[in-house]
């Protein structure tokens, strides 16, 4: 049996890199579309990458654009693949309100340019197609929780954006009886994370903050709520929703729902810091009020505890209201019985064992780059 080939577009990017190492473990020559960068932008698929002169290769890269038809035609027809993971985005939600008109064409329609191009190749009934579409489609929740029946209302740039991406899959799926998905994920986080998403940034900072490289940490809206899984779990998802006979749309979460204020809470007990918030609004800040020796010591390092516990009783959190929104998604929190019953999908990780993951991660690299001073770590400078 010929081997199953795949296309990913946003290989590069948490679910891409992920999504790969798991198709390739099943068998899948996997093809990626990254973007030309001046700078390497494959951090996170370099231990995928094959050299080109290999004979076999099950990982091949190519040079492409959402906003760029010709190219995605290009690829598709060269390769003709079994399945096509749309993954690139401009997934930022508060950047897309700075670039709106990109994101309208990448995230939208970039869409429309994959759709299209599978429907010009007369490759239909071959490539199934996964979209993937975002929790952020409900934005201004009409229900909680919300499933695949909820009425959408986003909320920024981003998400009116993917709102066309979901409508065209679906009409592309009616229209010429394409197999095309959705996926509404909820958000998934890991250590792969982009830095400047919520769940990376605190955890990043409470690394470095008890480690004494960083002083404090400002955030944005405290109060909102996400529905937070790990991204392994979620490419699993994406995958068994391309193996079902007919396509379909289905939410992939967790059905828990967290404050971003609890979240910092939990990251910092994590390595023994016991973390209170004090304050409204934009004044609102996080203050020390404990350490346990115990666990700093085998998280952090003993060696950091005295200078740490110096700073009981000092705010390590703030409130910039740079990092609010103009408009915000207050609450999200998934109903997966979709998934549960037809996919046979559930999560295997919980909040605390996605948090442990991520912060077991980000205390060990820090540490290595304490060695580099900030030569080794870009501090974030824009308020997103
Ligand atoms: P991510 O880490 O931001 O990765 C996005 C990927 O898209 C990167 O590989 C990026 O390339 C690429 N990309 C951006 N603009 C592009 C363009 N114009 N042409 C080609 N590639 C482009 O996002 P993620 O967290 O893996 O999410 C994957 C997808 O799921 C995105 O569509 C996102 O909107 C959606 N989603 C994510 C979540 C979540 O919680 N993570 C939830 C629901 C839906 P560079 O590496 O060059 O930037
Ligand atoms: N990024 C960020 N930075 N968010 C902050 C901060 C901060 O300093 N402080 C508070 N927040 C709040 C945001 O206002 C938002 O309510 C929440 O934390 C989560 O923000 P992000 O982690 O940036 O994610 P998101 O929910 O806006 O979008 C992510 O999830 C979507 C799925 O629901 C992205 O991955 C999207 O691409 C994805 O579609």
């Amino acid at each position: 049996m010929s081997k199953k080939v795949a296309l990913i577009t946003g290989v590069t990017g948490q679910d891409g890199a992920y999504l790969s190492e798991f198709l390739i473990k099943k068998g899948y020559t996997v093809h990626g579309i990254k973007r030309r960068s001046s700078l390497f932008n494959t951090d996170r698929i370099d231990h995928l990458y094959q050299d080109p002169h290999d004979d076999n290769r099950n990982m091949i890269l190519h040079y492409g654009d959402m906003t760029d038809s010709m190219n995605l035609t290009r690829i598709i027809g060269d390769i003709q693949p079994d399945e096509i993971y749309n993954l690139a985005a401009m997934s930022h939600v508060k950047v897309s309100f700075d670039i709106p008109e990109y994101t309208a064409n990448a995230d939208g329609i970039g869409t429309l340019r994959v759709l299209e191009a599978v429907r010009l190749l007369n490759l239909t009934d071959k490539t199934r197609i996964y979209q993937a579409s975002t929790s952020e489609l409900y934005g201004l929740v009409q229900e909680i929780p919300q499933k695949e029946t909820t009425p959408f209302y986003p909320r920024s740039p981003y998400a009116v954006a993917k709102l066309y991406a979901y409508w065209i899959t679906v009409n592309y799926r009616e229209a010429y009886g394409m197999h095309a998905s959705n996926g509404i994920l909820f958000n998934h986080e890991s250590p792969l994370r982009g830095e400047t998403f919520v769940t990376r940034k605190v955890t990043r900072a409470v690394s470095r903050i008890v480690l004494g490289l960083q002083n404090k940490v400002f955030m944005g809206n405290l109060s909102s709520k996400r529905d937070w899984g790990h991204a392994k779990d979620y490419i699993k998802a994406m995958y068994l929703i391309l193996q079902q006979e007919t396509a379909n749309d289905y939410v992939i979460s967790t059905g828990v729902t967290t404050t971003i204020r609890d979240f910092i809470k939990m990251s910092f007990l994590e390595v023994g810091v016991d973390v209170e918030f004090r304050g409204v609004d934009e004044e609102e800040k996080g203050f020390v009020v404990n350490v346990n020796d115990e666990i700093f010591s085998k998280v952090v390092g003993e060696e950091y505890l005295a200078a740490f516990k110096n700073r009981i009783g000092e705010s390590v959190v703030g409130v910039d209201p740079a990092y609010y929104r103009p408009t915000e998604v207050e609450l999200l929190i998934g109903d997966n019985t979709k998934a549960r019953t037809k996919l046979g999908w559930e999560p295997t990780y919980d909040l605390k064992a996605l948090c442990q993951d991520m912060m077991s991660h980000d205390v060990e690299l820090m540490k290595k780059e304490e060695f580099l001073k900030n030569g080794g770590y870009r501090v974030l400078n824009y308020f997103e």
